[in-house]
Formats: C-alpha cells, structure tokens, sequence
C-alpha cells in the first residue's frame, strides 16, 4: 500500500482523530504497570511498548466520541481493555510455544513460562481496577463476560487441536469466545459509558462481535500466508502445533484420501519434515482454501457493517465502517 492510500484509510484516520485520547490511554498503562516488582513493569513494559496495533482501545474510543462523550471513563475503559488483551496474549504465548510477538521474542522465551503467566494474571486483575474506577457495573459485567469466554475459548481451542475434522460451528465458537468477544465488549463498554441506549449497545456489541471472527479468521490465514516479519509473529505456528484452524477445516472436508493421510501425519501425529508446509500450502492452492477463508470473513465484516446502522452518522461511524472493510486485507 502506498503512504498516500495508507493516509486514506480508516484505521489511519481513526487513529489521527483520537490520537490525543489513544495518548491518555498509553499513559494510564504506563501508569498502572507494577513500579514496585521491577519484573512485572519490565514484562508489561517489554509488550506494551512493542508494536501493537492498539485496534481494540480504539474500538471503545470510538464507540464513545461519536456519543460524545469527553469524560475519562473512555479511557480508563480502553487502558482496560488493551490491559485484558496483553494479558492473553501473554498466556497465549505460552499455551502456543510461541517465541514472537509483535517483532520482539516473547516474554516467555526471555522470562520463562512462569514469569509471563505471572505478569498476565497481573494485568488481568489491573484491568479490572481500571473498570471499577469507571463506576460503570454495566461496562464493568461486559468486559467481564469477555474475559470469562476468553479463556473458554482458549481451552476449547487446545481441546480442539490435532483434530482437522473438527467443524465450521466447533471453530465458530472457538474463535467467537476467544476473539470477537473482546472486540464486542470493547465496543459494548465504550457505548455503555457514553451512556447510549440499549439498542446501540446491542449495535456496538454486534458491530465487534463480526468484526472480531473475521479478524481471527484473517490471523488463522496469516499463519500460513504472510510475511514473519510484517506479522511480527512466526509463520507456521499454528501448523506446527497442529492447530485446528478453518484453512485445515476446509481443505480437510475436500482433501481426497491421500491428503487426508498427510493432514493426519502432520497434524494429528504432528509428525512433520522439510516440505510439509510447502505441501499444506499446495493443497491450499489446489482448493482455493484462502480465497474460501477470505469469503467467510467478509461474510463477518458485512454483517458488521449493517449492525451499525442503529448508530449516528459521524465520521467516527464511516471509518468503522472502513475499518472493518479494511480488516480482511490486512497483512499484520
Ligand atoms: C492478536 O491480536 C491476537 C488475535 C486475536 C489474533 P492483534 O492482532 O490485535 O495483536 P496486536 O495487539 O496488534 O499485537
Ligand atoms: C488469539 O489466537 C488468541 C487470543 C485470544 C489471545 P492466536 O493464538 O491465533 O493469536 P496469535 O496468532 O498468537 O496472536
Ligand atoms: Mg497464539
Ligand atoms: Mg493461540
Ligand atoms: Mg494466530
């Protein structure tokens, strides 16, 4: 993408009109980091200051400017939910083997295991400091309720694993629990604070929801089709663990016996050699898995789209809408 069509899109200008606001917000992270275990800030330091795309504080931050809401609740809220999201990916890192992260090795690999569960359980609960401040009960049992599925979806996702002939609706739950529940209720709490009505917390929960099973669709497709260094992540860690993602369901439910037997070696046996992802790939192509996969999320990012017609026409409602047209040709 060139620099002129990258300062056309929405995420681009999302950032630019709430690029005060997404400042407070870092601010208040750096804040509540733990200055009294020198670890636990180094961790949170080490993630936090490393290149995420902050695409879910800037969720709730839109959802309340275009209520016009200028209180701090907003960005006690976001600051909680950028903490919730840092701290599974914490955990995910572990539960995953993974040893990158947004362009940096992982705490896991420099800390250890122990270190990394330890700091995530700390952000977790820090989060939930940041919601009380807010007053809100309401945003507070969102955010809450997301957390709680997070994890379910995380344990449901390892239950699921060696197994390629799992199901679209096992995958559907999975990746709905631990993915676009968050991107809901970071939506649902910045509308809730901004004191919207019910219909347009619905709206704003719907809206992330959507936009939430497309981008985990996207980052399963990323796995296998993008660029390490782009990712800030290693391609191949989801094949290499065997990790049931809709690529592997859908060229499984295709694959003839021959390809069955290689899926089931490599990814129920996890027995792999040079070439096998280079063969993944292949059966990929044969069966036009990614173009299928891309389909399916667009299907997710329309239905997004129309939930956010109970919404009021702002700007901030056009580059949501870009934003989640955007999310499916995302390379990082
Ligand atoms: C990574 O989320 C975890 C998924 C749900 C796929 P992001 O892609 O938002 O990660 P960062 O915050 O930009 O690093
Ligand atoms: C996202 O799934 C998990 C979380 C909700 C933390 P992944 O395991 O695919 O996320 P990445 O690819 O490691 O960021
Ligand atoms: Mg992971
Ligand atoms: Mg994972
Ligand atoms: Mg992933």
């Amino acid at each position: 993408m060139s620099r002129s069509e990258k300062n056309k899109d929405s995420v681009f200008q999302l950032n630019k009109l709430l690029e005060v606001t997404l400042k407070k917000v870092d601010q208040e992270i750096i804040y509540r980091l733990d200055k009294s275990i020198p670890l636990i800030n180094d961790i949170g330091i080490h993630l936090i200051n490393a290149s995420g795309k902050r695409i879910r504080p800037l969720l709730t931050l839109a959802m309340a400017t275009q209520l016009n809401d200028k209180s701090k609740n907003p960005i006690l809220l976001a600051a909680a939910v950028e903490f919730i999201h840092t701290a599974t990916l914490l955990h995910d890192d572990v539960v995953d083997q993974s040893n990158l992260r947004r362009g940096k090795k992982t705490a896991n690999i420099i800390w250890g295991n122990e270190f990394s569960v330890l700091a995530g359980d700390f952000l977790f609960a820090q989060s939930f400091e940041l919601m009380v401040e807010t007053g809100s009960i309401r945003a507070l049992s969102s955010l809450a309720s997301a957390s709680c599925k997070i994890t379910q979806g995380e344990f449901q996702q390892m239950q699921i694993a060696n197994k390629p002939n799992t199901t679209k609706v096992e995958y559907f739950d999975v990746i709905g629990k631990k993915t676009a529940e968050l991107f809901g209720a970071s939506c649902e709490s910045g509308i809730i604070v901004a004191n919207g009505s019910l219909a347009q917390q619905k709206a704003a929960y719907d809206y992330g929801f959507n936009l939430g099973l497309a981008f985990q669709i996207v980052d399963d497709l990323m796995d296998f089709n993008s660029q390490s260094n782009k990712m800030g992540k290693n391609l191949g860690d989801d094949f290499k663990l065997g990790k049931t993602t809709l690529p592997i369901i859908l060229a499984w439910e295709k694959s003839n016996t021959s390809e069955k037997k290689f899926w089931d070696r490599t990814l129920r046996e996890l027995k792999q050699y040079t070439g096998d992802f280079d063969e993944a790939l292949n059966i990929f192509k044969k069966y036009n898995i990614f173009e299928d996969c891309k389909l399916t999320a667009q299907e997710f990012v329309s239905k997004s789209k129309i939930s956010l017609e109970q919404l009021p026409n702002t700007q901030f409602k056009e580059h949501l809408i870009g934003l989640a047209s955007e999310s499916t040709q995302r390379s990082k």
